[in-house]
């Protein structure tokens, strides 16, 4: 018996799991100390009355032999993928129903999805980025190439001809970086793309933040359709990080090697997944009713207040940031050169503030520090009378 040694190719713990670890050290030293968490991107607010409302509804059928329900379809009831599409009609994007596959969560479906590739692909992430597309290909053997980023291209990593890949991850608004890439730059990738057959995974969980006037969807891009994938969750949109629950949407013209990766998407689920429950997805759809989005907006149009709190804190002491904007994180350059580990002890110990040191998302974060617009606004306002504290 061999275990998976691609294990020891990683870094022995996930990020946000380091982060916590180290807080909680650090509240136990200090039981005293109030300690602003502004880490891992957890949202604060409750659910929206009108989707917790669904979600009892379907409880309250699964009481009675009429309306009782078992196994979920393994690609998501009617309804709430007919949600799904009418929600993407909403800012103008076209998808049907039937390329949408309800899922737990955009975190299972990016790590999960590359079963239906094959191992020898070449991956490209962009640096920095969420931490576990990296992950889920290290263990499943995949060569890893990265598109780095900098204050240079404002963390916005664009495709080098020169560099052939077969699977590209993109996340806009990107995670950490809050930057969001407009409609050509969008083009730019899926041009790249096509030029080398390769297929993209859009990570779009946090298309919800996005105020300027920028694409919602990597299918509001011509030539998307037969080459990209796009994964999206309920998380930040509707506060469903406890919850669970997301969408994949694989068009049905998208084929590699003679299949449909729809087909290969519906074998992979049918096989290892059993679906989202009924009283969930009940949820989820009423989150793209017209009630439900102004409810969720309200959340969201609170986390944006946090956020400018927290932007307006860098202005004024002239740090360097992106994100912010059309996200719910915010990006900065860590102050004095520090390392962002550095950064993270320095600010935890001499603020009680918890961030996310940026080298945990790849090389180039090396100095810089994400921050979440998730807590209160009184915390936040807490949090930036610290800082300001310490770099005024
Ligand atoms: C984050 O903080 O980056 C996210 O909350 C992690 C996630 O969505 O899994």
């Amino acid at each position: 018996m061999k275990i998976n040694d691609n294990f020891e190719r990683m870094v022995p713990n996930y990020l946000f799991a380091d982060v916590a670890r180290k807080t909680n050290d650090f509240a136990k030293a200090h039981p005293d100390s109030e300690i602003i968490r502004l880490g891992i991107g957890d949202v604060t607010l409750p659910l929206a009355g009108v989707v917790v409302d669904a979600m009892k509804k379907g409880c309250e059928e699964l009481r009675f032999k009429e309306s009782f329900r078992g196994y979920p379809e393994y690609e998501g009831y009617d309804f709430a993928r007919q949600a799904v599409a009418d929600y993407y009609r909403s800012f103008g994007v076209k998808i049907d129903a039937d390329e949408v596959f309800i899922s737990d969560g955009a975190k299972s479906d990016c790590g999960n999805i590359g079963d239906i590739f094959s191992q020898d692909n070449t991956v490209l992430i962009p640096d920095p980025v969420y931490p576990v597309y990296v992950d889920a290909n290290i263990m499943s053997g995949r060569n890893i190439i990265y598109a780095p980023s900098s204050k240079d291209d404002h963390f916005l990593a664009m495709p080098d001809r020169k560099v052939k890949a077969d699977i590209i991850y993109i996340c806009s608004p990107n995670n950490p970086t809050g930057a969001a890439y407009n409609h050509a730059q969008l083009k730019a990738w899926v041009d790249y793309a096509l030029e080398n057959n390769a297929v993209i995974l859009y990570d779009a969980a946090y298309e919800a933040f996005i105020q300027d006037d920028l694409p919602r969807s990597i299918f509001a891009v011509e030539g998307a359709r037969e080459c990209a994938i796009e994964l999206c969750s309920l998380s930040k949109t509707a506060g469903f990080t406890g919850v669970r629950c997301g969408y994949t949407v694989i068009p049905k013209e998208l084929s590699r090697g003679g299949h449909r990766l729809h087909d290969l998407w519906y074998r992979r689920q049918a096989t290892k997944f059993n679906g989202v429950s009924w009283a969930v997805q009940c949820g989820a759809a009423a989150v793209f009713s017209e009630e439900g989005q102004r409810q969720c907006l309200e959340n969201i149009s609170y986390y944006r207040q946090n956020a400018k709190i927290i932007s307006d804190t860098l202005d004024e002491l002239g740090i360097y940031y992106t994100g912010g904007k059309n996200s719910p994180y915010i990006w900065f350059e860590c102050p004095n050169k520090m390392d962002s580990w550095e950064f993270f002890d320095y600010l935890l110990q001499n603020a009680g503030v918890v961030g996310t040191p940026g080298a945990g998302f790849g090389k180039c974060g090396k100095n810089y520090f994400r921050m979440t617009s998730f807590n209160s606004h009184e915390k936040t306002l807490e949090a930036v009378k610290r800082i300001k504290k310490l770099f005024i």
